[in-house]
């Protein structure tokens, strides 16, 4: 998008301003990817009272524009990114809460599209898989520009926990969480690499500890940190703000960097027409691709059964 001097201006739009929206927005800034960031919810304050919050930090951090606004605002969006709607209510089942949030998409997603045919769509709220699915087929946008943020935090929860038990830093690391971003998420301990070897290479070159219930528990961590941080502070955003900048960055600065977003599976592993998180590479035009992994078959069973999860929940919506 251009304005009256010429400069290009980057804007990103959000959906909702509540915990993920308005720490993302923040996190935006700070990192200086985005000129103009907009805030858009159903609570109008809510919204403004983010927007001069975070721009009462411009000066000490990027030049940006921050402000409440509506879907017009969409308009000339690189990104517009979906984290409105809520978490489960106690008692309410996950269809409930997929339902819930389908109905608020049923919403928001022409709106967007109205203004902005052109951009992409990265979804966060939960269950994002199904969500996402659900604002491809609302959108009526090619695939590879509806993304959902998948495991991306789940396989940044997983590098971190391994990173603490092994003692390096977590970027070097390499190690993916697959599949749904829930229950049968699946990880790939096959693959799992520090400093070029696989993980049971290095345990076994450097004398640390890597049995099957160390590995265990390690998973189990990765996979319920949720319910453990929601059950202390009531939700959790930081980390999933951080991931949602970090497919920001790969999208605005066109990097083809290999994340495990949430992509549109269509024929990987004779899985079909699902959104599940595979290694995909995305650059500014989306999902360019999802990677196979050489996966090992009690890797592959779990990650057939995360599709069948998904397609068991999908198969009770309707989009129309
Ligand atoms: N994908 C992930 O890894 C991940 C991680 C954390 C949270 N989440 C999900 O993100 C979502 C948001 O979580 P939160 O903690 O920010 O919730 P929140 O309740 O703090 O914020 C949600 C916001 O959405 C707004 N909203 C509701 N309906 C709307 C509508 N129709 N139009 C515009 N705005 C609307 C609300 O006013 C509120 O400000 C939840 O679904 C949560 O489960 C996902």
């Amino acid at each position: 998008m251009e304005n009256e001097h010429n400069f290009r201006s980057v804007r990103v739009a959000i959906i909702g301003a509540g915990n993920v929206g308005a720490t993302f927005a923040y996190a935006l800034l700070l990192s200086g990817l985005a000129s103009e960031i907009v805030l858009i919810d159903a609570n109008l304050e809510k919204a403004e009272g983010e927007a001069m919050d975070i721009n009462h930090a411009v000066p000490l951090t990027h030049p940006a524009r921050v402000w409440a606004g509506t879907y017009e605002d969409c308009a000339g969006a690189v990104i517009t990114v979906i984290t409105a709607g809520s978490a489960q209510k106690p008692g309410e089942t996950r269809l409930d809460l997929t339902q819930r949030n389908t109905s608020i998409l049923k919403q928001i997603i022409p709106q967007i599209i109205k203004y902005n045919p052109d951009g992409l769509l990265l979804m966060a709220t939960n269950p994002v898989d199904i969500l996402t699915y659900a604002a491809w087929k609302i959108s009526g946008l090619p695939a590879k520009r509806v993304i959902g943020s998948g495991t991306i935090l789940d396989t940044a929860r997983f590098r971190y926990l391994l990173s603490q038990h092994y003692g390096v830093d977590a970027r070097s690391i390499h190690a993916y969480i697959i599949g749904e971003h829930g229950d049968s998420e699946v990880p790939v301990w096959s693959l799992a690499n520090i400093a070029g070897m696989r993980l049971s290479d290095f345990c076994a070159a450097n004398l640390y500890k890597c049995n099957d219930e160390l590995l265990a528990t390690i998973f189990k961590q990765t996979r319920d940190a949720a319910y453990e941080i929601i059950s202390r502070k009531g939700a959790t955003y930081y980390a999933i703000a951080s991931s949602l900048i970090r497919i920001a960055e790969a999208i605005i600065r066109n990097q083809s960097t290999v994340l495990t977003v949430s992509s549109h599976i269509q024929s990987n592993y004779g899985i079909n027409d699902v959104y599940l998180s595979l290694p995909a590479v995305v650059n500014a035009g989306g999902v360019e691709k999802v990677l196979n992994l050489n996966l090992e078959a009690n890797e592959l069973k779990g990650l057939r059964n995360s599709a069948d999860v998904l397609h068991r929940l999908l198969s009770q919506l309707t989009f129309d």
